[in-house]
């Protein structure tokens, strides 16, 4: 059992806040995403205190999870966003963010995206190719307006963690190239609407060792000396997000304050903003995905399914990434089985949990598959005709619907 405040068990029943589990599913149904309004705001408090001793800006990775609440809960506290699109940028603004406290990422902004943000006056364009800067100072021209940029280095550290989630190899897509440095900075003294008033790095997600920012953030701070010898005017280091949390309780993450004890020393005292892009570390742990047993079969080997009406359509990670997330019975069994924990999608990936020893839940009781708060809602698809579950927020013991189940009809709403 992962060591929560928010989701634990009384007297046999799981809460969330101590609000009984089952009686939200009695009330919402299944699927059902349960957000804890307080897990989330305790984790970017701690997150803030961890790295107090700077002068920073956190800005919440909205891809992790964009519920509208979500963001809401965040900026309430003082969290900027960290948007990847012009849709994550809508739902920032929709949820009330101001845009000076809005930064824009993505390796692929198409025009249309990059004069949405200059419209909307976001705080940084993060640029991450010399054609992206191009772009950028054609729409900002068009627009009469000079945009202000962060360039997204490569930094060229491989961080070890799942292959599909490291960004900062010279292997990937991602950020400019060391190499093309000479000419980015040029085209910011030939390229008139451009201002150039960032770094930028981000090297991966789910990031164990300290030591891999610590290379990363040396080679951001051998390009701040290049620029600054050039004469640029650095406001804003940005060195991404990627901090880890605990999935497994035999795989616990480093805590947050082993980043800060390595990077505060190195960043102190360098006369610029960092900003923070921490996504998974603030919602991983905040939301569990309630999800009811349909039925149970063993076959003739012996082996065990719990066939539930959840899916890999509202949790992909255990497909994607191999990635382990603790299964809980609702309800206290004194007995536990070996069981896979499988759902009703029509491929042999669809599961989230294989041979796990769970209580021995009963056909029509309860499952909470937790740490389902980051890359679970924000990945989910129809695939299989499948509906998108509600989500509910729960606050100081009371569930409030944040999102509606999807209908049937809003399935097909788009297609003629
Ligand atoms: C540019 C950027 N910033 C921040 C993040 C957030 O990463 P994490 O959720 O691991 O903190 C991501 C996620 O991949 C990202 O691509």
């Amino acid at each position: 059992m992962l060591d929560s405040h928010f989701f634990s068990y009384a007297d046999g029943t799981l809460c969330c806040e101590g609000l009984r589990l089952d009686g939200v599913a009695e009330q919402f149904g299944t699927p059902l995403y349960v957000i804890s309004r307080q897990s989330l705001v305790s984790q970017f408090k701690a997150f803030e205190a961890a790295f107090a001793a700077l002068p920073h800006f956190t800005c919440y990775s909205v891809k992790a999870n964009f519920n509208l609440s979500v963001i809401r809960a965040l900026a309430a506290e003082g969290c900027g966003c960290d948007v990847n699109s012009g849709g994550e940028l809508y739902r920032a603004l929709k949820a009330g963010v101001s845009p000076d406290r809005i930064i824009m990422a993505g390796v692929g902004k198409s025009e249309q995206e990059i004069e949405y943000a200059l419209n909307s006056g976001v705080l940084l364009l993060k640029a991450e190719s010399v054609s992206e800067l191009r772009a950028i100072d054609r729409v900002a021209g068009r627009l009469g307006k000079v945009a202000s940029v962060a360039i997204r280095i490569n930094p060229n550290v491989t961080a070890e963690t799942h292959p599909y989630i490291t960004t900062g190899d010279s292997k990937e897509k991602f950020g400019i190239d060391e190499a093309e440095l000479g000419e980015v900075f040029g085209l910011f003294r030939s390229l008139p609407s451009l201002a150039l008033q960032g770094l930028d790095m981000h090297i991966g997600s789910q990031i164990f060792d300290p030591e891999y920012y610590v290379a990363a953030t040396q080679k951001l701070l051998d390009v701040l000396d290049s620029a600054r010898s050039l004469g640029f005017d650095i406001k804003w280091f940005d060195i991404g997000g990627g901090f880890p949390v605990t999935y497994d309780p035999q795989k616990p993450a480093t805590p947050i304050e082993r980043f800060a004890e390595k990077l505060v020393p190195m960043l102190e005292g360098q006369g610029v903003t960092i900003i923070f892009e921490p996504g998974r570390f603030i919602a991983a742990n905040s939301t569990v995905l309630l999800t009811r047993i349909l039925y149970k079969k063993r076959n003739h080997v012996g082996k065990e399914f719990f066939i539930v009406d959840a899916g890999m359509t509202e949790l992909i990670r255990p497909a994607l990434y191999q990635s382990h997330h603790e299964v809980l019975s609702v309800t206290r069994r004194e007995e536990s089985v070996v069981a896979d924990v499988v759902g009703p999608v029509c491929e042999s990936s669809d599961f989230f949990a294989r041979q796990r020893m769970i209580d021995n839940a009963s056909e029509g009781e309860l499952l909470a598959v937790l740490s389902s708060g980051a890359y679970a809602a924000v990945m989910g698809s129809n695939y299989n005709g499948r509906l998108r579950p509600a989500e509910v927020m729960v606050d100081g013991g009371e569930a409030k619907l944040v999102r509606q189940r999807e209908s049937y009809e809003q399935l097909v709403q788009n297609e003629i």
